[in-house]
């Protein structure tokens, strides 16, 4: 850190100098400006003390503003309008009457407000420590990172705050999960599960992919859709929470499992093997359902086919929820379903005739044409479920969601 960055933004008298507004039509941003995006959810009891510990630790000097996104049900964004007027630099807050997306989604509304250099995220609760914001900034300024992580897992970092032996192995097993799933994109992110964060504005707009946050894990999703060029980490001790609750929950914990799908599911070879996948892990139900119903004594060739649609409605859940997850409201559930079924059935009465043609004009041995036959009504049926039951109909026709 230079010299000229230790004196903070102090408090100042409301009576003595007007609260700048945020919104600066047409004005340049300041060269190495920042945007800090706070997402909050009922943190009324944390916004006068990360405020203040903010003005403690921003150098005057710099250009910043402090963008709270607010999903709340209590009054928090009432405690940041009034709490606003008492610091040097502006305050804002957005509050989304639809809260879309959860805390990522949150973060990149305030991401699209935002015009400076610099995007900072952290959380309300003091978990993530005020007084490291310029250094983030500063690695970033030194070593030309597009983005620099605060990381609990390098010499230096911890994860004292973290309660609880569950949630420390929760934490470093999806660190796991994750890193493993994309060990290029994530390659110098010792901790993608971090919400605190700095990026370079550029990084995020220049990305090729749109953003479509699910939930908690923000910088899993700017790293892999945005894939920054260059990319630093500072250590930092993940403190306690100073007041309130944590609002992660057990389905946050699926929605991240959700979110990893929809992530790593992104071209269509990836897809197509996640639909591969899917469908063999189908073949588990299919057989308990035979088992059963020939136990129940129904004869053996209807137990197959009803068998058969225990196998279609597991495939299509996890299709629904890890595929095609927003791709869905294209159409009706039913009608989803009910062309789902129709492909899945139609792809084992194909398979007969194909079979036929392959072993008798073909030449080829009953397992070889059989293999054949699997594969190409597999490949046939990813891509008549993509584009029968899955694709957009018209554009413009669907409602955003
Ligand atoms: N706008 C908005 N909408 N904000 C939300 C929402 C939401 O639906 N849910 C949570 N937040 C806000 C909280 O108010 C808080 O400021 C911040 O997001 C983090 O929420 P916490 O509930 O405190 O999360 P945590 O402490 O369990 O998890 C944090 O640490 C994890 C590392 O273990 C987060 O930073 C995670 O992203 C991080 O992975
Ligand atoms: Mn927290």
């Amino acid at each position: 850190m230079s010299e000229d960055l230790r004196t903070p933004h102090a408090p100042v008298d409301p009576e003595v100098e007007p609260p700048v507004v945020l919104e600066r039509p047409g004005a340049a941003p300041a060269p190495g400006s920042v945007t800090l995006i706070i997402p909050t959810f009922n943190e009324a009891g944390n916004i006068a003390e990360l405020l203040g510990r903010l003005a403690a630790a921003l150098p005057a000097h710099l250009p910043c503003e402090v963008l709270f996104v607010d999903d709340s049900t209590d009054d928090t964004p009432a405690v940041i309008e009034r709490a606003a007027p008492r610091f040097a630099f502006p305050v804002a807050v957005l509050h989304r009457e639809s809260p879309g997306g959860g805390l990522g989604g949150a973060v990149v509304e305030g991401i699209g407000r935002a015009d400076t250099d610099w995007i900072v995220v952290m959380d309300a609760d003091l978990q993530h420590p005020p007084h490291l914001v310029p250094e983030l900034l500063g690695e970033g300024a030194r070593t030309g990172a597009d983005l620099v992580v605060a990381s609990r897992y390098i010499a230096g970092g911890s994860r004292a705050g973290l309660a609880g032996g569950y949630r420390i192995a929760v934490s470093r097993g999806a660190t796991w999960l994750a890193k493993g799933l994309f060990p290029r994109a994530l390659r110098g992110i010792s901790d993608p599960m971090s919400g605190f964060f700095a990026m370079r504005r550029q990084a995020v707009t220049g990305g090729s992919g749109t953003l479509k946050p699910l939930g908690y894990k923000i910088l899993l999703e700017l790293a892999v859709r945005c894939r920054p060029a260059r990319v630093a980490e500072v250590p930092f001790v993940f403190q306690d929470r100073f007041s309130g609750e944590s609002k992660s929950t057990a389905r946050e914990g699926l929605r991240f499992l959700a979110h990893l799908a929809a992530l790593r599911s992104a071209t269509p070879l990836a897809r197509m093997i996640g639909f591969g996948l899917i469908g063999l892990s189908g073949f588990v139900p299919n057989l308990a359902a035979l088992w059963l119903l020939t136990h129940t004594g129904l004869n053996y060739l209807l137990a197959e086919v009803v068998a058969n649609q225990a196998g279609v409605v597991w495939n299509f859940l996890l299709i629904e929820s890890l595929l095609f997850r927003d791709r869905r409201r294209h159409r009706h559930w039913a009608d989803r379903i009910g062309r789902f079924t129709v492909l899945a059935n139609a792809d084992l009465l194909l398979r007969i005739p194909l079979i036929a043609v392959f072993v008798g004009s073909w030449g080829l041995g009953v397992l070889a044409a059989t293999a054949l036959a699997l594969v190409t009504t597999f490949v046939l049926r990813f891509a008549a479920t993509e584009a029968l039951v899955y694709l957009p109909r018209k554009a413009g026709r669907s409602d955003p969601g």
